[in-house]
């Protein structure tokens, strides 16, 4: 594997998807972690950092520690820093460099930049440059503003670049990456079916004849962990899905249909009225979420409890759940988020097969495992589903209501094929009612939302152009077909300072 020091730039993670796309095993570690012993280790990369080499609370390591042991590539901090510790001069940039910038030579000899075209164009973003290279560097690239933009410390198999060849504007950034990874001699040594058939084994091996459960939500997470999981020990899992009436349309029913179809052992709970009757005049966001969360888990734990023998909790985490990462303020976060605090009530051990993985490689094993096309690509959904949707108080009404609505928005979607292009869509269901007028008659009755985002990473995200014929089609039908709605508003925000959901 790939290791890559994390020294706090925002970009870091970027880095690690980057290898992973070219199908390498890589981990990302706080700068201050190394692992005492790199067995296994077959390179590894300094991330750039928030920081200037020269700032009093800039996040350090002794880098001779590591030089010349390992193919090494140090990413600008990281390329700053090897200067720096080697006696070259690390100085403020006369103008901040920031933006797209081109090669204007690059030599191509160099096994990093093999591949790379002379004018390449690549991203920079740093207040420092690199103005002397320390005895014994060798410059291998340049552009007009930044003379030392790569490096080589020849006989030593160590690199540094003052640009970022894993952001998308460096065009040729991915072979930079795919270089490296080919001079730690490990490239292509990861794919979904290399995969599965690892953590199988591994799988078996650690629960052997033990018996699992693991709660099912219809989202790629838990759907790919069961799969998986079933794979390994077959019926000794159970899973356990938990309606809690707040589902879209239908949604409960065409899950467990599938779920059938994968040949899981599912357990179908609905408890919808557990829920009504628990959330019946309760407005507060904050509190919706905390009554549903707990109500999921009283729930869940209660079917536990009629099983027998169950020794471990199969959980859906991914990897960017528990990635440490580093912060300016120099502490590591680890945002570890479990189903609703489960596991603390439940004193099982945990079992979480996909925690090493990206979103989008858990896509690629659920297709490798043959799941179906739209199980997999299905837009994420909250916890708490239609519950925080629903504006206000929630009734059985109100979810028919919304239900319907978001039913007619999502299937013209997949019919028009824009589903597909969107991160997530959803219909709200606002609590005001306005006056509106059907054959001779005034109306007085709710408004629905229209919701659709584009994302990466639901960090951030931009409000989708949807066409506007579309948009008129879909209120059309909303304003004809459900009973309790005459009015139709498309959301025009982006996150931030908005965000996704509207509560
Ligand atoms: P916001 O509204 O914060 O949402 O922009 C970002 C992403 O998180 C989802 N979301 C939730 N998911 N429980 C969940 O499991 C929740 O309470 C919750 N609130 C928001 C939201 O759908 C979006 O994908």
């Amino acid at each position: 594997k790939i290791l890559i020091l994390d020294f706090g730039s925002q970009t870091t993670q970027l880095i690690g998807r980057r290898i992973r796309d070219l199908n390498t095993y890589c981990e990302i570690v706080p700068y201050n972690k190394l692992p005492q012993s790199l067995e296994g280790v077959k390179g590894i990369i300094l991330s750039g950092s928030p920081y200037s080499v020269y700032d009093e609370k800039a996040f350090k390591i002794d880098i001779s520690a590591i030089r010349g042991k390992l193919p090494l590539l140090g990413i600008c901090y990281g390329a700053q820093s090897l200067v720096h510790q080697a006696g070259g001069k690390v100085e403020p940039a006369e103008s901040r460099e920031y933006g797209r910038a081109a090669l204007h030579s690059c030599d191509s000899q160099d096994p990093l930049m093999k591949g790379i075209d002379q004018h390449s164009v690549v991203w920079m973003s740093h207040g420092d440059t690199i103005t002397k290279l320390p005895e014994g560097f060798e410059v291998i690239a340049s552009t007009e503003d930044v003379p030392n933009a790569a490096f080589r410390i020849p006989n030593e198999q160590t690199w540094g670049v003052q640009f970022h060849p894993e952001a998308h504007h460096s065009e040729q950034g991915k072979i930079l990456l795919g270089n490296f990874i080919d001079i730690c001699g490990i490239r292509g040594n990861w794919s979904p079916k290399s995969f599965i058939e690892q953590t199988v084994k591994e799988l078996k091996n650690q629960l052997g004849n033990d018996k699992v459960i693991l709660a099912l939500s219809g989202g790629v997470d838990s759907s790919v962990s069961a799969v998986l999981l079933s794979r390994a020990i077959g019926n000794n899992l159970t899973c356990i899905f938990v309606d809690h009436g707040l589902l879209r349309k239908n949604e409960a029913k065409k899950v467990l249909e599938d779920y059938e179809h994968l040949g899981l052992n599912v357990i179908g709970v609905d408890a919808s009225e557990k829920f009504y009757r628990e959330l019946q005049g309760v407005t507060d966001p904050e509190q919706k979420r905390k009554i549903i969360g707990k109500g999921f888990i009283d729930v869940f734990d209660e079917e536990a409890k009629k099983l027998k023998d169950i020794k471990w909790l199969g959980q859906g985490t991914i990897y960017p759940d528990i990635i440490e990462s580093v912060n300016i303020t120099g502490m590591v976060i680890k945002s570890h988020h479990n189903v609703g605090g489960l596991p603390e009530k439940m004193n099982l051990k945990l079992v979480e097969p996909l925690k090493t993985l990206f979103k989008d490689e858990v896509r690629r094993v659920g297709l490798e495992l043959g799941m179906m096309p739209h199980l997999i690509h299905r837009h994420p959904f909250p916890g708490p589903g239609l519950g925080i949707r629903i504006l206000g108080d929630i009734t059985p009404e109100k979810v028919r209501i919304l239900q319907d609505a978001d039913d007619i928005y999502m299937s013209m979607m997949r019919e028009e094929g824009l589903y597909d292009k969107v991160w997530q869509a959803g219909a709200i269901l606002l609590p005001i009612k306005s006056v509106g007028v059907m054959g001779d008659e005034r109306t007085y009755e709710y408004t629905i939302a229209l919701r659709a985002v584009n994302s990466v990473d639901a960090m951030s995200a931009d409000w989708t152009r949807l066409p506007y014929e579309f948009l008129a089609k879909v209120s059309n039908e909303i304003i004809n077909k459900v009973r309790g709605v005459n009015r139709c508003v498309y959301d025009i925000s982006s996150k931030p300072p908005s965000t996704i959901e509207w509560e």
